[in-house]
């Protein structure tokens, strides 16, 4: 679609966007606008609609209306994989890695180029151009940032859940996306490899990458969060800073009885 975007300058602009499946109505008149470079944090309780807003950005569905936009650029209805060339990562609430590929190469796959000429030669075990060397090497340090380093020739299934959590988020970040969608990163991470992976988010952050985070771990979101969309039943109930949001008392309605985002 060719429609002109409604504002230029947000990295991620998404507008109206309803969704029904059968008479289920998951997302009503959904906007949310994420500045270039800051951390946005998506919450609301189980149910409200996080994820399908995130299939309906990422294009793995599409809305009923509404429309998405990537700096500037409609995207609205478009397919993932184009999606995803216009800049789009995103993680999924399940692990989406090759179980027949080895760690580093799953890294890999995600670094040459969105897969646009099927396996990278340095896989092959055929001649492989300085290039291809140096997407090796920066899979091998994408894995290092993270302390996985040592596991860059295991198999994915030889790692423990968390880590190969922390695998399928180095491969977001790794196909060097203009945006990142992370959809419950810190879910069944232990506590050194959620303080390894909010270290690392820390630093994508003030290297100006822009996110938009998932997270029902309260404290971890809003301890990185720029700005909060709050999402109940399928409506977005406020926005705002942190600090605003916290103390909105549609958000602590909406929360109580659930999870508190007071105690944050
Ligand atoms: N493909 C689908 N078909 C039918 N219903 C769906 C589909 N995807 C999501 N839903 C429904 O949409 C509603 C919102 O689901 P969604 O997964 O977006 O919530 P969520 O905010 O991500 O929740 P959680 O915090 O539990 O992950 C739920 O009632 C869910 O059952
Ligand atoms: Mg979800």
């Amino acid at each position: 679609m060719s429609a002109p975007s409604v504002l230029v300058d947000a990295a991620l602009e998404v507008h109206g966007i309803t969704k029904s499946f059968g008479g289920n109505h998951v997302l009503r008149n959904v906007d949310m606008s994420v500045s270039p470079g800051s951390l946005h944090f998506l919450i609301g309780p189980n149910g409200a609609g996080k994820t399908t807003l995130f299939n309906v950005i990422s294009g793995f569905i599409r809305a009923d209306a509404g429309t998405v936009s990537l700096f500037g650029s409609d995207v609205t209805g478009e397919r993932a994989r184009k999606v995803a060339r216009q800049g789009l990562a995103r993680t999924f609430q399940n692990l989406q890695l090759f179980a027949s590929l080895t760690v580093a190469e799953n890294v890999l796959m995600a670094l040459h180029g969105q897969m646009k000429g099927g396996l990278p030669r340095a896989m092959t075990g055929l001649f492989v151009s300085r290039e291809e060397n140096r997407e090796y090497e920066r899979a091998y340090e994408w894995l290092d940032r993270f302390g996985l380093a040592k596991y860059a020739s295991s198999m994915p299934s030889d790692l423990s859940y968390g880590d190969r959590r922390l695998v399928e988020i180095i491969r977001a970040f790794a196909s060097q996306p203009k945006v990142v969608l992370l959809d419950e990163p810190a879910a069944g991470l232990g506590l050194s490899a959620r303080a390894n992976l909010f270290d690392v988010l820390k630093e994508l952050h003030a290297g100006n990458m822009t996110i938009v985070l998932i997270e029902h771990d309260m404290k971890f979101g809003m301890a990185l969060a720029d700005e909060v969309t709050v999402l109940d039943v399928g409506t977005r109930i406020a926005h705002g800073t942190p600090a605003q949001v916290q103390k909105d008392d549609a958000v602590i309605a909406a929360y109580l009885g659930k999870r508190s985002v007071a105690d944050a």
